[in-house]
């Protein structure tokens, strides 16, 4: 089977599936920060080399109040006292998104995980946090006009993305039925492979995951090009 080096996931239906079982929208985000965790230790097992979550959008702000304020409580919780446990699981914690429109606290927190967890690891784990595909594209050119560039070309444009080096996602997933890419990694996902499934975030399992994997070694992978008969 091949396994893809970089699995990038939208992580959606965490609301949908709470209200199912008649809890508040925000214990859906609860559990489905288990199931990041839970995926997580899978791919390290799997020989995924980077996983990237979309954990909360540019758009996201337009939620009601009270939901932006208990999903970053979860993030900001989720994240205290992990550091150990990370490192000892051999994840390197890489953040993507702008970070000007977050409260200072959970900022320190993030950079600091960053610093920590970034030796000796198995696994790189990219937390979307206020990401946008647009919004990432439009700060890299920003700052090629602070730089002055007049010509760039592809690889050095990647560069200035926030995954800047990480290599293109092989295999995007993303739960709870909806096919859309939603402004995830617009310029990265070029020639990702997709899969959907209907299952929602909090209900994903390992053999999900497996499902997905197995699905995508049987993809012809063409990159625009033909492949031999
Ligand atoms: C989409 O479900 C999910 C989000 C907007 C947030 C995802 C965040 C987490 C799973 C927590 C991540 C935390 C860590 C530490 C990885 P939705 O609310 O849009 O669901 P709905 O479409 O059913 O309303």
């Amino acid at each position: 089977m091949s396994i893809p080096r970089h699995v990038a996931i939208i992580m959606d239906g965490n609301g949908r599936w709470a209200r199912r079982q008649g809890m508040p929208r925000i214990m859906g985000h609860y559990r489905g920060a288990e199931v990041a965790e839970e995926i997580t230790k899978a791919c390290i097992d799997i020989g995924v080399e980077y996983l990237t979550l979309f954990a909360f959008s540019t758009e996201n702000w337009n939620r009601p109040k009270e939901e932006v304020e208990l999903l970053f409580d979860l993030l900001r919780n989720y994240l205290t006292g992990k550091k150990e446990e990370l490192i000892d699981l051999g994840v390197r914690l890489k953040f993507i998104g702008r970070r000007d429109r977050i409260g200072k606290d959970l900022r320190l927190l993030m950079e600091e995980l960053e610093r920590d967890t970034s030796k000796d690891y198995r696994i790189t784990v990219v937390l979307a946090v206020d990401y946008g595909g647009r919004d990432d594209i439009l700060r890299a050119v920003n700052k090629l006009i602070r730089l002055e560039f007049d010509h760039i070309d592809e690889d050095t444009f990647s560069h200035f993305l926030d995954l800047g080096d990480i290599p293109d996602p092989d295999l995007l997933i993303r739960t709870a039925g909806e096919r859309r890419i939603s402004n995830f990694l617009l310029w990265n996902l070029a020639y990702t492979e997709l899969y959907f499934t209907e299952v929602c975030w909090p209900e994903f399992t390992v053999e999900e995951l497996q499902r997905a994997i197995e699905d995508f070694s049987n993809r012809k992978r063409k990159f625009g090009r033909v492949l031999d008969e």
